[in-house]
């Protein structure tokens, strides 16, 4: 089947496998390789990914079921060639080790924060709690996002 999906801003179009996972598309057809595939069973979150900024496991959809719509991956995250406030806190405060959980933790974020510029660290640890980390103990995760919350915050 052919299929169109905006990521990033930027059209892919290619004919594939009704089968095909979108968690595959994004990065064997697009090419975009900072989505990670994990566990394949919407387990782990680190396939996490915006579809009309809506925080979805791509490992859970098929890529025709995107046909036509926009995604965001953390390469789409970036604001004219600058970290975003999420990037920036993640950096700045220690938001991961490995980095294997960081593609899905980010998107993840970024939908929760459009919601809260205001979290408490309950609401924080409940937000990501369908994205699983195996190195940082999350509080490095936690302040991360309290951080880009209190940067976006004070930005408006
Ligand atoms: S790879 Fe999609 S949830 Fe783990
Ligand atoms: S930083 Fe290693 S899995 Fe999260």
């Amino acid at each position: 089947m052919n299929v169109t999906i905006n990521i990033n801003g930027k059209d892919y179009s290619d004919d594939v496998e009704p089968r095909l996972l979108l968690a595959h598309f994004i990065r064997e057809n697009a090419n975009l390789t900072g989505t990670h595939v994990g566990c394949d069973t919407t387990s782990c979150g680190v396939c996490t990914i915006l579809l009309e900024g809506v925080p979805v496991k791509s490992c859970t959809m098929f890529a025709v079921q995107a046909n036509g719509k926009k995604i965001t991956t953390v390469e789409g995250l970036t604001q004219n060639g600058k970290l975003s406030p999420i990037q920036e806190a993640f950096h700045e405060k220690h938001g991961l080790q490995c980095g294997f959980c960081t593609p899905g933790m980010m998107p993840t974020s970024v939908a929760f924060l459009k919601k809260n510029l205001n979290p408490s660290e309950d609401e924080i640890r409940w937000a990501i709690s369908g994205n699983l980390c195996r190195c940082t103990g999350y509080n490095g995760i936690v302040d991360s996002v309290k951080y880009a919350a209190e940067k976006m915050a004070s930005n408006q």
